[in-house]
C-alpha cells in the first residue's frame, strides 16, 4: 500500500488486519465446504441446488481474494498455513447430515454457515462504522461482502421452502 493510502487509515491496523484475517479463514472454509457439499447432495432435487451452491462457493472464492487484497493493501499478509485457516476463523466447521440425500439437513448446514458468516461481517462493520470516515474502503468492503452473505442465507432458505412446497 502507497504512503497517501496508509495515512488515511486512521485507525488500529493490527487489529484490523487480525479481524480480516479471520474472515479470510472463514471464506476459504466455506469454499471447502461448499464445493465438497455440491459434488456431496443427492437425489431428485439435487441438480438445481447443487448448481446453486456450486455458484455461492464461487462467491465465497471471491470473497477471500477481495479481503487478501485489502490484507497486503493495509501492509498485512493473508494466512498462507492451511492448517491455521481453522484455528483463525470465526465459523470453525460446517457439519453435514450424514445421510447425502438428506437435501433439508445440508440445506439447513449451509444457512447455519451463512448466519455465522453474516455475524462476522456484522461484527466488523459495527466495529469500524464509529469511525467510518477512519477506513472508508475497509468499511465498503465489508458492506458489500455482507450484503451478498445476506443474498446466500437468503437463497438457500427459498430452496428449502421451494424444496417443501
Ligand atoms: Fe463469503
Ligand atoms: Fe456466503
Amino acid at each position: 500500500m502507497g504512503k497517501k493510502a496508509r495515512d488515511i487509515v486512521k485507525i488500529g491496523i493490527q487489529e484490523l488486519l487480525k479481524d480480516l484475517n479471520s474472515l479470510y479463514a472463514d471464506e476459504w472454509i466455506a469454499f471447502y465446504y461448499y464445493t465438497w457439499a455440491a459434488s456431496y447432495a443427492e437425489g431428485p432435487f439435487s441438480p438445481s441446488i447443487t448448481s446453486e451452491i456450486e455458484k455461492i462457493s464461487k462467491d465465497e472464492f471471491e470473497h477471500s481474494s477481495e479481503l487478501a487484497d485489502r490484507i497486503y493493501e493495509l501492509g498485512g499478509e493473508p494466512e498462507k498455513e492451511l492448517e491455521n485457516l481453522q484455528k483463525l476463523a470465526n465459523c470453525k466447521k460446517i457439519t453435514f447430515p450424514k445421510d447425502e440425500r438428506d437435501i433439508d439437513g445440508i440445506l439447513n448446514a449451509l444457512t447455519a454457515a451463512e448466519a455465522c458468516a453474516i455475524d462476522g461481517y456484522n461484527k466488523l462493520l459495527l466495529k469500524i462504522s464509529s469511525c467510518y470516515t477512519n477506513d472508508v474502503r475497509t468499511f465498503h468492503l465489508i458492506q458489500h461482502i455482507l450484503s451478498e452473505e445476506i443474498e446466500h442465507e437468503e437463497a438457500f432458505e427459498n430452496l428449502l421452502e421451494k424444496k417443501r412446497q
